[in-house]
């Protein structure tokens, strides 16, 4: 068996296998499954300071290889994350990342200033949610506003900042660059890439909101070639997500550059992916001599 443990700024991680922020809940459903302990991490639904209901219905479509969606951001608010949901995730012997959101500079440091004397262990800053009309990926395209918001935001967190990256702009490096240049620990790519599902019977679009975002196996070779382009550009560590399906998907992203990997929509057509993805890993680097999996980070070799 080879050695999946990380260092992932400073927090100890068994495997870096990590349940994708909006596929996971705040874990309860798929502790129902397995023991959660087996995970590397789990990052909780996005949280904003007030509960949300999200968008209405439709807010799902199925697509060849991927889901769109336009949750809009549905979540119990922070204060019931707290109370509710974090004791009993605490329980679990896990790494516990919470997902934070809002609408303005000032309730994203609020998000991280009420969090921080919290056990949660990392903080992800979500900056790059395409289904809200305010805040989102507003804050999340250009460059100086990845880096103004990545710096406020970090003056106010406890715990290490990852800092979630859209892929619906012309070069993700300049954001990944302008986050690790304000302080961010670490950065997460990609969340989904906006799309629309057209109901061709009634000549209308499916989504309620009109647009959502895609993800699933269909974004992977994007993903991968973000992880890959912003592993030359930064030093932070990159957590990989995009499609992920086996453990030789999240090799794929470690080749790439990724220190860690989320995985998402993998969750819902198989409740054990991740555990099943873990023994997948280890089995690949068994097949490839890797001791540990870290030894694959960043190792993939090009042509030309
Ligand atoms: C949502 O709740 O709309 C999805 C969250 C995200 O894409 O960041």
């Amino acid at each position: 068996m080879a050695d999946l443990s990380l260092d992932l700024c400073g927090v100890k991680l068994k495997n870096p296998i990590i349940a994708a922020s909006g596929t996971f809940g705040f874990g309860r459903e798929y502790g129902r499954f397995y023991d959660l302990s087996e995970l590397g991490g789990i990052c909780c639904k996005g949280l904003t300071l007030c509960r949300r209901e999200g968008n209405p219905p439709p807010r799902i479509a199925e697509t060849p290889m991927g889901i769109l969606n336009s949750v809009g951001l549905q979540n119990p608010g922070v204060e019931s994350f707290i109370e509710n949901d974090l004791p009993w995730l605490l329980t679990k012997n896990v790494a516990v990342i919470a997902n934070i959101t809002g609408t303005s500079v000032e309730q994203y440091v609020q998000m991280a200033e009420r969090l921080a004397g919290t056990g949660v262990h990392l903080l992800e800053m979500n900056i790059s949610c395409p289904n809200v009309h305010e805040g989102g990926v507003a804050f999340g395209v250009k460059p100086e506003s990845v880096y103004a918001i990545t710096k406020a935001v970090k003056a106010a967190a406890k715990q290490p900042l990852i800092v979630k990256l859209t892929p619906n702009v012309s070069d993700i490096t300049e954001n990944a660059l302008a986050a690790e240049e304000a302080g961010a620990n670490a950065i997460s790519m990609i969340n989904t890439l906006t799309g629309i599902a057209v109901d061709t019977n009634k000549r209308k679009m499916v989504l309620a909101n009109n647009t959502g975002g895609l993800s699933g196996p269909a974004v992977r070779p994007v993903a991968l070639r973000m992880v890959w382009q912003s592993a030359k550009k930064v030093h932070i560590p990159i957590i990989g997500m995009g499609g992920i399906e086996t453990g030789e998907d999240a090799a794929a992203f470690m080749l790439c550059g990724a220190k860690a990997v989320m995985v998402g929509t993998a969750n819902f057509t198989d409740p054990f992916a991740c555990p099943r993805i873990i023994r997948e890993l280890d089995a690949y680097c068994d097949r490839q001599n890797v001791r540990s999996a870290q030894e694959l980070v960043g190792t993939l070799e090009e042509n030309g």
